[in-house]
C-alpha cells in the first residue's frame, strides 16, 4: 500500500524549537520523529510513501533521502504555498488507483494499520479514520459514531462538558482513490473541515475504527517532552533498547559519576553533563552541556544549549543555542535561539 504523510505545516505551536528545526525532524528518543512514523508504516508493510511538504520543509529531504537507510521508497511532493491536508493530498493521490493511508506526520502510535485496512476493506468503506480516545477532546476534532463505526457527526473542538463523544480523529485516513475527487488539488483546503463532515452530511461511508494503542500528536513542547518520557519507560515495546531503563544516554555524551540523572529522561548525543548536574523529566537535544551543578527539571533543551554552574532550569523550553549563565534561574519560559539568560543581580 502506497501512502501520503503531510509534512508541510509550520510548527508554530512548537516554537521556539521549531526557529531551527522542522517538526518532523525534533527528536524522539535521539531520533528525528518522523523517523519513527516512517518505521512504523514498514511495519505494516506500506513502504511507497510520498512527503507532501513546502520548500520551507527541504531539510527533511536531507534527512531521508530516498528512504533506503530505512528500507522504504520515498518521494517528495512540494507546495508553492501551503495547500492543507485537503490539496495536498488531492495533488499527490491524482491518477492513483488503489487504497491509499494519509498520516499526520507529527504523530507517534503503535496502531495496527493492517487491522485498520481490514476493518476498512470488511465494512466498504470509502474513507476510514483513527479514531483515539482521550479524556478532554476539548483541543481536537471530535466525531460521533454509530455502533458498527460509521461515523454520524464531527464537531471541531467542543467545550469538555458537552462534547459528544471522547473519540478525536487521530490524523491517520485510509482513503479509496475515488474520495478524492471533489477535493482541489490547487487551492488551501482541509478534509478535517470539508470533505469529512460534507461525507457525513451526504451519508456516504465514513467509518471510524479505534482500537486501544499508544497515541500521541506532537503539537506542542510539553507533548513533545511527554512523548519522549513515556516512549523511554516503555510504553510501545521495542523502540528503545531493553536496557535501557528509562534513561536514554546518546552516543558519545559524557556523564560525571556525581552527575543525577532521575529516570525517565532522554541526553542526545555528545552531550557533557557535569558533576553535581540534576537532570529530572527532562529532554535534552544533542551537544548539551550541563555545567557542575546545573539543574535541569520538566524541560526540553534544544541542540547546543548550555546550561551554566549551578544554573535551574525548570518547566521551560530552551531553543538552539542558548546559553543559561551560571547561577541564572529560568522558570516557565520560553528561551529563543542562541539568547543568553544573565543570572538577577
Ligand atoms: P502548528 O502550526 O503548531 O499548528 O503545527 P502544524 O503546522 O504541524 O499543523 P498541524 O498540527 O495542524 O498539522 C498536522 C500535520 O499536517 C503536520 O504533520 C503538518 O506538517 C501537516 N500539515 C499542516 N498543514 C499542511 C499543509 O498545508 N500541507 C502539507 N503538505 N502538510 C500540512
Amino acid at each position: 500500500m502506497r501512502a501520503i504523510v503531510l509534512v508541510g505545516g509550520q510548527g508554530t505551536r512548537l516554537r521556539p524549537l521549531t526557529w531551527r528545526s522542522p517538526k518532523a525532524l525534533v527528536p524522539v528518543l535521539n531520533r528525528p520523529l518522523l523517523e519513527h512514523l516512517l518505521l512504523h508504516l514498514k511495519r505494516h508493510a506500506i513502504t511507497r510513501i510520498t512527503l507532501a511538504m513546502t520548500q520551507r520543509n527541504a531539510e527533511i529531504r536531507d534527512a531521508f533521502g530516498d528512504g533506503s537507510a530505512l528500507g522504504i521508497e520515498l518521494d517528495y511532493a512540494y507546495e508553492d504555498t501551503p495547500l492543507g491536508s485537503g490539496g495536498a493530498i488531492a495533488s499527490v493521490a491524482q491518477g492513483w488507483d488503489e487504497p491509499f493511508l494519509v498520516a499526520n506526520g507529527d504523530i507517534i502510535t503503535d496502531l495496527d494499520l493492517t487491522a485498520m485496512f481490514a476493518f476498512h476493506r470488511e465494512h466498504n468503506a470509502e474513507l476510514t479514520m483513527h479514531l483515539h480516545e482521550v479524556d478532554d477532546p476539548s483541543e481536537f476534532g471530535v466525531a460521533v459514531t454509530a455502533e458498527d463505526g460509521r461515523i454520524t457527526e464531527f464537531v471541531e473542538k467542543p467545550p469538555r462538558e458537552s462534547a459528544p463523544s471522547k473519540l478525536i480523529n487521530a490524523g491517520n485516513w485510509l482513503f479509496e482513490p475515488s474520495t478524492i475527487s471533489g477535493l482541489s488539488p490547487t487551492e488551501f483546503n482541509r478534509v478535517e473541515d470539508g470533505l469529512f463532515p460534507q461525507m457525513c452530511e451526504a451519508n456516504r461511508p465514513i467509518y471510524g475504527f479505534s482500537q486501544p494503542s499508544y497515541w500521541r500528536d506532537i503539537g506542542n513542547s510539553e507533548s513533545l517532552r511527554l512523548v519522549n518520557l513515556e516512549l523511554v519507560d516503555g510504553a510501545i515495546a521495542g523502540r528503545v533498547p531493553a536496557d535501557a531503563d528509562g534513561l536514554l544516554v546518546g552516543a558519545g555524551a559524557t556523564v560525571a559519576s556525581g552527575a543525577n540523572l532521575q529516570r525517565p529522561a532522554v541526553i542526545g548525543d555528545d552531550c557533557t553533563i557535569g558533576d553535581g548536574a540534576n537532570v529530572t523529566s527532562s529532554v535534552c537535544w544533542d551537544h548539551v552541556v550541563l555545567e557542575d551543578g546545573a539543574t535541569v527539571h520538566d524541560s526540553v533543551l534544544a541542540s547546543d544549549v548550555t546550561v551554566g554552574a549551578g544554573a535551574i532550569v525548570e518547566h521551560s523550553v530552551v531553543a538552539h543555542g542558548a546559553r543559561i549563565a551560571p547561577g541564572a534561574r529560568v522558570t516557565d519560559q520560553q528561551v529563543e535561539p542562541d539568547s543568553v539568560i544573565e543570572a538577577a543581580p
